[in-house]
């Protein structure tokens, strides 16, 4: 009876949703769907969650599995759309016949066709006529935009590839007790030994992370606005790992009194020093210089990317950098991360489903993971056990994690 109740309770909101939803899109007369209106954009993710929840409490076992076994080939589609440049052969507004498509892509009519016809049932390019494709709006962001179609390149080329090496690799990690990644499974070696070795995917590796970061802009708004960063008016953040010094550079626009010192193993050819922000070349495994006026220091998207030794490694590192220096109160670690949510902390589909396909994807890629905040503790406890974890910032799955060394028990235990 408790699912009986559950499909009520989820169908009563889908109802009120789609509501909601029609309500915000009669306040402009749009034919498509205002995609850019954050309202719209939180009851869409709502109103995937509960259809998504619906579906799988009330789709029968043998159907749901006769479904799973030939998903992935949905993603072969994929594969085959990016790496032959079937959104760019069609024009964006207008069609395109299979024949102008074929000769477009180099890919032979038959296989695009069918290629074509699958991703059309999942609303990526619509059969206008028989052998005419135009563009949806999701095919033509993806069409529009270099940086994303390279983001969704990375994972459906190299990143599936290895990610179907996966049990592979848990396999060899076992018999030679050391944890090789799926990607090292698959290609040899690790990822950014792989891109060194291959320019031409590295090109595309690169422009794939900006699309990433186009895409999950939401986060750094967060980042921005969960956090008070006018605590450090009059003082610097070092922003380690930087980078690009994209997420500096944003909080910097807003913060014309902090000063943000961007450190990473690589410096940008083009480094795009501005009034407040700046940056140093700093391999983050190396004992942090002291930087005057620090008052925070920044790891964001580091720690996921490493086991468990390294990233005790990476907080040990600065741990001199956040002693108090004289009269200056010690500077805060923020950890920007993934958040794993404990158990039951919280049932909120999407963000779970998010959280862990990510922490997934850093198994596959690094043999790394995302972590809980319980997780984080015991990391920093293991670098110093004078770091202790006061807040968790931010409501969605990246968020602000403020450390402290506690000095008062640093006299008490040293
Ligand atoms: C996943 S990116 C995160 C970049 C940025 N913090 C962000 O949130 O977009 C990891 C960064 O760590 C840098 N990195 C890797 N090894 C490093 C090292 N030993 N010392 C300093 N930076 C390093 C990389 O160059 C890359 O810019």
């Amino acid at each position: 009876m408790a699912a009986k109740s559950q499909v009520v309770e989820l169908a009563n909101q889908v109802v009120t949703l789609i509501a909601d939803l029609l309500e915000e899109w009669d306040k402009r007369p749009l034919e498509q769907p205002p995609f850019d209106s954050t309202i719209w954009s939180d009851l869409a993710t709502q109103l995937q969650s509960s259809t998504e929840l619906l579906t799988s409490l009330t789709t029968p076992p043998a159907s749901f599995v006769r479904t799973l076994q030939l998903r992935h080939y949905d993603l072969v589609a994929y594969q085959i759309a990016l790496e032959f440049d079937l959104f760019t052969a069609i024009p964006i507004g207008l069609s395109a016949t299979l024949p102008a498509i074929a000769n477009y892509s180099g890919l032979d009519g038959n296989r695009a066709g069918r290629t074509l016809r699958l991703l059309a049932l999942h609303g990526i390019f619509c059969e206008t006529e028989e052998d005419t494709f135009s563009h949806t709006p999701q095919s033509t962001l993806i069409a529009q935009n270099e940086s994303i179609r390279s983001a969704l390149a990375i994972q459906m080329c190299e990143m599936y590839q290895a990610a179907s090496s996966t049990a592979d690799a848990i396999r060899s990690s076992t018999k030679e007790n050391k944890d090789i990644s799926p990607f090292a499974a698959r290609f040899g070696i690790p990822i950014y030994d792989y891109y060194q070795q291959h320019p031409e995917k590295a090109d595309r590796f690169s422009l794939g992370m900006k699309g990433a970061m186009e895409l999950d802009k939401d986060s750094l708004v967060d980042l921005q606005n969960s956090y008070p960063w006018t605590k450090f008016y009059g003082g610097t953040v070092v922003d380690v790992g930087g980078g690009t010094g994209h997420v500096s550079r944003f909080l910097a626009e807003n913060l014309p009194s902090v000063f943000f010192t961007v450190q990473d193993i690589l410096i940008p050819p083009k480094i795009e020093n501005t009034a407040n922000v700046e940056f140093r070349q700093h391999d983050f495994f190396q004992q942090q210089p002291s930087i005057p006026n620090a008052k925070a220091f920044l790891l964001r998207h580091v720690l996921h990317n490493y086991d468990d030794k390294d990233c005790i490694r990476i907080i040990s590192a600065l741990v001199p950098a956040l002693e108090a220096q004289g009269e200056l109160a010690s500077p805060l670690l923020l950890i920007n991360e993934g958040v794993v949510p404990e158990f039951g902390e919280t049932n909120a589909h999407d963000l779970h489903l998010t959280v862990r396909r990510g922490d997934l994807c850093m198994m596959v890629t690094l043999g790394a993971q995302e972590r809980t905040r319980k997780k984080f503790q015991s990391l920093l406890s293991a670098a110093d056990p004078r770091l202790q974890i006061r807040g968790v910032y931010g409501s969605g799955v990246t968020r602000l994690i403020e450390v402290h060394l506690n000095n008062e028990t640093s006299t008490a235990s040293h």
